[in-house]
This record gives structure tokens, C-alpha cells and sequence, in this order.
């Protein structure tokens, strides 16, 4: 039997969670599919932080490496300032594994509600791959006569050839796979950040070059923003860099039915991989079960997908897609069900 060592990462918050919830809807998808999953779990986040200062100790990130996949919940506890747990672990371990894809799907499920009028799923299903290991998010710069009148602040974006080319590959690859339009987005702002927008696009072009069957688009990032809400049916692939693709997977977050839903993979196709909720660690829902564990299930259908467990996958999706029939709502506290009541009927929609 096939075993997969799965790393978790529960974290703050919510994310112990809604990764519970998680655990049991891949376990019972490996018990029908005839797989083992062998959870190795870690006391990462902000609450170890404050108890021993520790945020991602070596030794932990060395096991990591050895492991097949990451289950993430969330990061960020109220107590600890802002960017600290964000950068010393959520970035430390895309970057120190090279996680370079963050593979976000945007897809609107049979009964979430879209807050566009008129759009639904047929229209709303593409999915966005953000370069995730380099850009704006590298930390290069610095300041200049810092805290005087005269003070600069330099935050300067890298764009190394090599990463461009990998993530514009991955999303031509990806393209060809999915059974959409076969088309390509390049989502940048080609006619204000000349430097690095030109590499990219170049890239691009030459990519394209190699895969004659995928038809290829180019739009600026600001009006890729209004086609989401306007034309969403427009996209198949997105592919765009790090900041960018930070804010319009958000905005993807919302017109597929909130952060109940969304979940994204960090992916390093030739190393270790992590999937996580987007949600973050929801700490006014904390501890009182009305997260809605759905976002973590989806990330662990994409965990599964991505150890090639194709079929468990899909399955997972078919019983999530069911329990949404019975949920009166994606949102926190509004669901009919508490948070291990949504798991439970997944589970049971599977077996
Ligand atoms: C995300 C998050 C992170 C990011 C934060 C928490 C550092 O917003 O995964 O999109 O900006 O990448
Ligand atoms: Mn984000």
C-alpha cells in the first residue's frame, strides 16, 4: 500500500481547526482509495513563539525536507506583531523549499453563493499561478537617514530569468492539462514597471512559442481586476508574479464564494509542496466551531491531486460539492452546521 508522510501544520487561530476536519476527510478518502496517510504533526505558530522564541528552528525545517507534502492551517496570532510569524515561517518555508508556484484556483461551487450577479459556475472557473519565491516579497532594499526628514525607503522587486521562465512553464504545462479554454493569461503592468514587466513578457512570448496549441492574452493587472468581476469567464490560466498575484487571488477569493472556500498549494513540482486555507487564523471565530472547514478540505483535495492520488481527489470534491447542497452559507457561524458537523458530512458523502 502506498503511505504518504504528511507534515501538519495546524498553527493559530482557526487553523487547528479547520485542518482537524481536513485530516478526517483524507483519512476517510484513503481508507475507500487504498492509501496510508501518516500525519507527523507540528507545534509551529504563534503560541510556540511566545512560549520558547522559536519560529521555525532548523531542525524542524530539515525534517520537513524529507517529508511528501505540508497540510498548513494558518498563521498570525494577535499578540505577536504583524509580519514576524508571516515572514520567519509562511515565507521562510515557500522560499527555503522553494515552493516557486502558489497554485490558486478560483471556482465557484454548485450552491456558494457569487456575489456577481449573473455569473456562475460555468463562468466562474480558472485558476491563477502566482510566482511565489521571488518579486517584491524577496526583502531587498532598505532605508537611507531612516527616521529623519530626508529618509528613503528602497523595496525593490527581483526578477531573475530563471524564475520567470519556470513559472510562466508551469503555467503553459498546467494549461494544457486542464480541461478549460487553453488560454494563457499574462497578468502584469507592462506599461509602468518596465524593467521587470519586460523580462516577463519576453518570457512569454518565447514560451508561448513552444506550445502552439494554447492561445496566449496579455492584460494589466488593474484590468484584470475589473474582467474578474466583469468577465471572469474570459480567464482560464493567470499567470502574473508575487505582489501581483497576491491581491487578485483575494479578489478571486471573493467572487468564488469567500474565504469558507478558497485554498491554495505552494508548490515545488520537483521538491516538497504545502496547501493551505487562504483564510488566516480567524482569531475572533477561534475555538468556537464556526469556521467553515471547507477552504482546508479543498487545499487537501489539491494535496492529494498533487501526490497523484487523482481519483481521491475528485472524490473528495464530489462529497464537499454535496455537503454545500445542505450548508445554508460559506460564512463563519452562518453555515447550518458547526465546523465539525461540515467534516462529518463530507466524510460521510464520501463513503
Ligand atoms: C497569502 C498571504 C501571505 C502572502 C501573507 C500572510 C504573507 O496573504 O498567502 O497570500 O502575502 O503571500
Ligand atoms: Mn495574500
Amino acid at each position: 500500500m502506498k503511505k504518504y508522510d504528511i507534515a501538519v501544520i495546524g498553527g493559530d487561530g482557526t487553523g487547528p481547526e479547520v485542518i482537524a476536519e481536513g485530516k478526517k476527510v483524507l483519512a476517510a478518502a484513503a481508507r475507500k482509495f487504498g492509501f496510508k496517510l501518516n500525519w507527523v504533526e507540528y507545534d509551529l505558530g504563534g503560541e510556540r513563539y511566545k512560549r520558547t522564541g522559536e519560529i521555525l528552528p532548523d531542525s524542524v525545517l530539515a525534517e520537513l525536507r524529507k517529508l511528501d507534502a505540508i497540510y498548513l492551517g494558518a498563521i498570525g496570532h494577535p499578540d505577536v506583531k504583524p509580519g514576524v510569524l508571516e515572514k520567519g515561517l509562511l515565507l521562510r518555508l515557500r522560499f527555503e523549499l522553494d515552493q516557486y508556484i502558489n497554485l490558486r484556483p478560483v471556482k465557484l461551487y454548485p450552491g456558494v453563493d457569487c456575489p456577481l450577479k449573473d455569473k456562475g459556475p460555468k463562468e466562474i472557473d480558472f485558476v491563477v499561478v502566482r510566482e511565489n519565491t521571488e518579486g517584491l516579497y524577496v526583502g531587498s532594499g532598505g532605508f537611507l537617514k531612516k527616521g529623519t526628514r530626508d529618509e528613503v525607503a528602497l523595496q525593490v522587486s527581483i526578477n531573475t530569468r530563471k524564475g520567470v521562465e519556470r513559472c510562466i512553464r508551469f503555467a503553459f504545462e498546467y494549461c494544457k492539462q486542464r480541461n478549460k479554454g487553453k488560454k494563457v493569461t499574462l497578468c502584469g503592468k507592462t506599461n509602468v514597471l518596465t524593467f521587470a514587466w519586460d523580462l516577463w513578457e519576453r518570457t512569454f512570448q518565447e514560451l508561448a512559442a513552444q506550445f502552439p496549441n494554447i492561445r496566449t492574452d496579455y492584460a494589466h493587472v488593474d484590468a484584470t481586476c475589473m474582467w474578474m468581476v466583469k468577465n471572469p469567464e474570459w480567464f482560464d490560466v493567470i499567470v502574473t508574479d508575487n505582489m501581483l498575484g497576491d491581491i487578485i487571488t483575494d479578489l478571486g477569493a471573493m467572487i468564488q464564494g469567500g474565504m469558507g472556500v478558497a485554498a491554495v498549494g505552494n508548490l515545488n513540482p520537483e521538491g516538497v509542496s504545502m496547501f493551505e486555507p487562504i483564510g488566516g487564523s480567524a482569531p475572533k471565530y477561534t475555538g468556537k466551531g464556526m469556521i467553515n472547514p471547507l477552504a482546508a478540505i479543498f487545499a487537501g483535495m489539491m494535496m492529494l491531486e498533487h501526490l497523484g492520488e487523482k481519483k481521491a481527489a475528485k472524490a473528495v470534491e464530489q462529497a464537499a460539492i454535496k455537503t454545500i447542497g445542505r450548508m445554508s452559507s460559506m460564512s463563519a457561524g452562518r453555515m447550518g452546521m458547526s465546523t465539525s458537523q461540515v467534516g462529518d458530512c463530507v466524510v460521510k458523502a464520501l463513503e
